[in-house]
């Protein structure tokens, strides 16, 4: 599809196609909506607390955040019911992770009791009570208890005795699965992790404990994992963006995510300049993809230039003030470089998003 000229855009920029975020947003809920299970959507891809609040407002139980800083930017945005799908152990955060849990309803995961103490002790100071999941690692290999029921039983029985906390349940998030793209060896791996994490939740209901959540999956498996009887709740979060790499798993879920940049030099007749390098779309999962006009390649990015070749010689018109549109490979690295998404209509420029979350890693 050709992408219009836009020429309010003040590039690089951020392009959001609210159109097909929205047919996103509601083909997510839409599924959610038939099922048991529920949506947390994980804001770590968008960091936009306007995306939030939609959806929320089409049936998401809360939101998934990555950090801290997140957590609290989606607070201040309205969102009331947020879990923090990882560790918060340095010290100096604990009060501000006290202090959060009195502005929402507030959960972080644990893999580790004096972790977990040093939070009681910060909720106890700060008069609040922070939830808490018990991460197990299903096979992704990064945080987490290793999937063995004693050890998990163990740690939840002390934080459900543990003054300031409350003991949810359980989370597992299966990393290492969203991305396999032969669907058979993919809900294979999925399920696999999956029983991995119900097994113990199993377990620590049989020793008398309530489990009320059991949370995990990503985008690239939200509708395996959401079959699994018991798991109660999603994070997916690039499903309303969209991403080269994505698409190729999920292709039911548009690109809506798009970054203008602007023609600064032709020096040659194979050759196109752009204004967008590395501090303007990131590169980790491979080089964005120059969609429009066809017949360039992005070829390299540098800090701030992007280089295209041309394919067939001189028949690319392109000439410096023209526009270019590039796909990212990773929505959710790229949007974490821009402080606005530029939101567009029909090629109309209707407003701009605020990336309330943009930098907060804290
Ligand atoms: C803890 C956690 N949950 C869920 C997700 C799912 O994100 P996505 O929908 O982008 O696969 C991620 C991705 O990094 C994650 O780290």
């Amino acid at each position: 599809m050709a992408r219009p000229f836009v020429p309010q855009l003040d590039t690089p920029a951020l392009v959001l196609d609210l159109d097909a975020l929205e047919r996103n947003l509601r083909r997510m809920a839409d599924h959610f909506a038939a099922i048991p299970c529920s949506l947390r959507p994980h804001v770590k891809t968008h960091k936009c607390s306007t995306i939030a609040r939609r959806q929320v407002a089409l049936g998401a139980i809360g939101v998934t955040c990555a950090k801290l800083g997140e957590a609290e930017a989606m607070a201040t945005g309205g969102v009331g019911d947020i879990l923090i799908a990882n560790q918060v152990t340095a010290s100096g955060k604990l009060p501000r992770l006290a202090a959060l849990a009195s502005r929402c309803d507030l959960t972080v995961a644990i893999d580790d009791l004096a972790n977990a103490q040093a939070i009681a002790q910060a909720a106890a100071q700060a008069g609040s009570t922070v939830g808490v999941l018990i991460e197990v690692d299903t096979g992704m290999g990064r945080c987490g208890l290793p999937p063995d029921p004693p050890q998990v039983v163990a740690l939840a029985r002390q934080l459900a005795h543990t003054e300031g906390l409350r003991f949810r349940g359980l989370m597992g998030y299966e990393g290492h699965t969203v991305m396999i793209e032969d669907p058979a060896e993919q809900r294979a791996k999925t399920e696999a992790a999956g029983r991995l994490l119900l097994d113990c939740a199993g377990h620590v209901r049989a020793a008398g404990l309530d489990v009320e959540s059991v949370s995990g999956g990503g985008t690239g498996t939200y509708d395996i994992t959401s079959a699994l009887d018991g798991v109660t709740e999603i994070q997916a979060g690039s499903y309303c963006l969209m991403d080269a790499r994505y698409r190729r798993v999920k292709s039911q879920f548009e690109n809506a995510l798009f970054l203008v940049a602007t023609v600064v030099s032709r020096p040659a007749a194979d050759r196109v300049i752009l204004d967008a390098g590395m501090k303007a779309i990131t590169h980790e999962f491979g080089l964005p993809q120059a969609i429009d006009p066809p017949g360039i390649e992005l070829t390299h990015l540098s800090e701030e230039h992007g280089t295209c070749v041309v394919s067939g010689g001189n028949a690319c018109p392109l000439k410096p003030g023209d526009q270019a549109w590039l796909l990212p490979t990773h929505c959710c690295t790229t949007v974490n470089l821009h402080d606005r998404y530029w939101c567009v209509r029909d090629g109309r420029l209707v407003g701009t998003w605020a990336i309330d979350a943009r930098g907060r890693f804290d």
